[in-house]
């Protein structure tokens, strides 16, 4: 078998929740995963340790903390026992979940900071901050809102979530308004610290040339090391968060003490069970993180970078998901695509086991998922209890009402052939992170198993060859005691419960694949099997749909009520009216633009000598092909803008309706003729 047993020590670990927000599914596609993972690392006989913890610093955290009218500690405490119980729940198995809050994570992130300021990697620099002189403060990261200077997109504090995804330094927002009471900030100037990321340019292309883990964190990263790579403030004015080592009014940037978590929990865990942690922070050892997409800059550039210049070992392999989707719609809490964890689905009486088996078998680890409730029931009515449920029950109740026991005889060649072969794909799969295909490969083994049942006929052997029947039955057994052991990692507690119907003892999570080629013996009681997994009905499925419809629709009422009607905004005059320069254009060309599933980039004829490249954000309701030739209405005197690098002199006018509902003339008239 592949790359087993491995000798270095093993430390996987997941990306850390924000504890300021409850664990939705989107959160799930890097905790499931991870813990598939880590349970079939133990099945090929590999210890792994498993870590993971609360993310509790960064003004996110303050600002929910303000408006709940509540502190940072008690907040972050209520979350914390929220993420713990809910991995619980779902059988995500921790080796150990930490708080960054923790001493020794204060500890640790200080001796960190120190080493590299020690080793000349950080140096202070004056910048323009953000400043509110209502608040008499500066407004680090998400306390402040403006434009972000890329793409011209709305932007929070250090991210462009909106736009182009940039990380922003601080003092980079254009136009920045102060989240706590809403003023224009102006710029002030202040002493922070820098790290020089920009020094690690070389190591980190060296670095991602060898890095495991799914290739579009490493291309992902790539790319960023190559175009830009910035020295990172570091220091932030905050009450909350890890000191900076000799300044009492500055605190560490959340994403310096944050990925130090990882180190702070082994370092934990280790001091408990009486281990070194040194081994796998200074020694030779396979660090794998679990992440999404959407954090892979930091795991790939940042983290490593900080982890080279204070002497550390580096990450062995990063493994990013694609990011979760609900209803074909991208995941946002504040419009009500979002699936709660709790609300949404435990607390329905679903079983954790079937979403674990979604998340993973949906659809490829790298890909982006998509969460719809038809497609959960078609997968659980079709795959869990039509394929795998239907074979481990007839062959349990089968082998119980006539035999009592398992049979006499012994297996097949040719069936633990089969066996031997799953296992052997099921681990390749694995050790490429390709959670779908193992999946498929150990429902292969299932249709196998219905096949050989179906085909065999057992209930016409019992009364014609009893003996044949036997051996029937016993391969069947032996095939079903395999797929328990293979989809344990998967969905642990419905094959514990398969385990036990197999009248075998024991933890099966603390057994091998191997032992799924150890012949069962002939003779051990066979207990009356119960079904384990049952259809779900469309009613129910209906009910989950209403509840997600009125999330939406409620999201919107509220939007539609905070964002200023028409009727509210002031009135103009017609010489206001005319310094928009709104003209017909004909679309000449249009294409997608790279990166985004949001904007065309056109080409309008407004009869001019050169027709004028514009960027649309129409790409959701229309199609570039249908765009050519079309009339168009276009605000031709826009400050030029760029959007994910493409330049756009103009705006195409649209119907806001759910979308972009575009505006064409009447009839077709000359390119360039004025609109008043
Ligand atoms: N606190 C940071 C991670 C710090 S790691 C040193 C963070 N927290 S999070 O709560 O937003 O996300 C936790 C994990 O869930 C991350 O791995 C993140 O990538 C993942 N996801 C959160 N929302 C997600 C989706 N909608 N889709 C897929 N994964 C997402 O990021
Ligand atoms: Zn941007």
């Amino acid at each position: 078998m592949p790359n087993f047993p491995i000798n270095d020590p093993v430390l996987v670990t997941c990306g850390l929740p924000y504890a300021n927000g409850k664990c939705h599914i989107g959160h799930l596609r890097t905790y499931i995963p991870a813990d598939i993972f880590v349970r079939s690392l133990h099945k090929q006989g590999q210890d792994a340790l498993f870590v993971c913890g609360s993310d509790t610093h960064g003004t996110p955290i303050v600002v929910s903390a303000e408006q709940l009218d509540t502190t940072p500690e008690q907040l972050i405490e209520k979350y914390h026992h929220h993420f713990d119980e809910v991995f619980k729940n779902l059988g995500i198995k921790f080796d150990f979940f930490g708080s960054t809050d923790g001493q020794v994570n204060h500890n640790r992130t200080n001796e960190i900071v120190n080493k590299l300021i020690e080793n000349n990697y950080v140096y202070p620099k004056k910048i323009d901050l953000a400043y509110c002189g209502h608040c008499e403060r500066f407004l680090p990261d998400r306390y402040v809102e403006g434009i972000c200077p890329y793409c011209e997109s709305p932007a929070r504090g250090d991210e462009c979530d909106q736009g182009c995804g940039r990380h922003l330094e601080p003092g980079e927002i254009k136009d920045p308004l102060c989240k706590i009471c809403g003023n224009k900030a102006k710029y002030r100037e202040q002493e922070h610290f820098f790290f020089r990321l920009s020094s690690f340019r070389d190591f980190l292309l060296e670095h991602l040339d060898t890095l495991g883990g799914t290739a579009n964190a490493r291309n992902y990263a790539r790319e960023w090391v190559t175009q830009e790579l910035k020295d990172w403030c570091i220091t932030r004015n905050l009450e909350w968060g890890v000191r900076f080592p000799g300044h009492d009014e500055l605190v560490v940037y959340v994403w310096v003490d944050a990925p130090i978590g990882y180190i702070s929990f082994t370092e934990e865990y280790c001091n408990t069970a009486g281990q070194d942690w040194k081994q796998i922070w200074q020694g030779d050892s396979r660090i794998i993180h679990f992440i999404g997409l959407d954090i892979a800059y930091h795991h790939c550039i940042f983290w490593p970078a900080m982890l080279k210049g204070a002497g550390y070992s580096l990450p062995w392999a990063v493994v990013a998901s694609g990011m979760v989707k609900v209803e074909d719609k991208t995941f946002s809490k504040s419009r009500g695509y979002v699936v709660w964890v709790n609300e949404d689905y435990l607390d329905h009486g679903f079983h954790p086991d079937l979403l674990r088996y979604y998340l993973a078998s949906y659809t490829s680890h790298t890909k982006e998922l998509n969460f719809s409730w038809t497609v959960f029931q078609e997968k659980v009515n079709n795959e869990l209890v039509g394929s795998l449920g239907n074979f481990l029950y007839r062959t349990l109740h089968f082998a119980n009402k006539n035999f009592g026991s398992v049979p006499e005889g012994q297996v097949s060649p040719e069936v633990l052939d089969e066996i031997r072969e799953t296992i052997q794909n099921v681990i390749e799969a694995m050790d490429e992170y390709e959670f779908k295909k193992a999946i498929d490969i150990i429902m292969g083994l299932s249709a196998y198993g219905n096949t050989y049942f179906q085909s065999n006929e057992p209930w016409h052997l019992i009364k014609q060859d009893p003996d044949a029947c036997s051996r029937v039955v016993k391969d069947c057994l032996q095939i079903a005691k395999a797929l328990v052991l293979l989809f344990e990692p998967v969905i642990p507690t419905k094959m514990t419960e398969a385990w036990e119907q197999l009248g075998l003892k024991g933890d099966v999570s603390q057994k091998t694949y191997e032992d799924g080629l150890v012949e069962l013996e002939s003779g051990s009681i066979l207990p009356k099997p119960v079904i384990l997994f049952n259809k779900i009905e469309d009613k129910k499925i209906a009910e989950m749909e209403i509840i997600m419809n009125n999330r939406v629709a409620e999201a919107r009422a509220k939007e539609e009520k905070t964002a200023p009607s028409p009727t509210q905004l002031p009135k103009i005059t017609f010489e206001d009216f005319k310094t928009m320069d709104i003209r017909i254009g004909t679309v000449v060309n249009a294409e997608t633009i790279k990166g985004s599933d949001k904007l065309l980039k056109l080409k309008v004829d407004i009869g001019e000598a050169e027709p004028r490249q514009v960027v649309a954000g129409i790409a959701q309701t229309q199609g570039p092909e249908e765009m050519v030739d079309k009339q168009v209405v276009l605000l031709a005197n826009m400050k030029p803008a760029k959007l994910f690098g493409v330049e756009s002199n103009g705006m195409i006018m649209a119907a806001d309706e759910d979308g972009a509902v575009l505006l064409h003339p009447e009839r077709k008239v000359e390119n360039g003729t004025v609109v008043r």
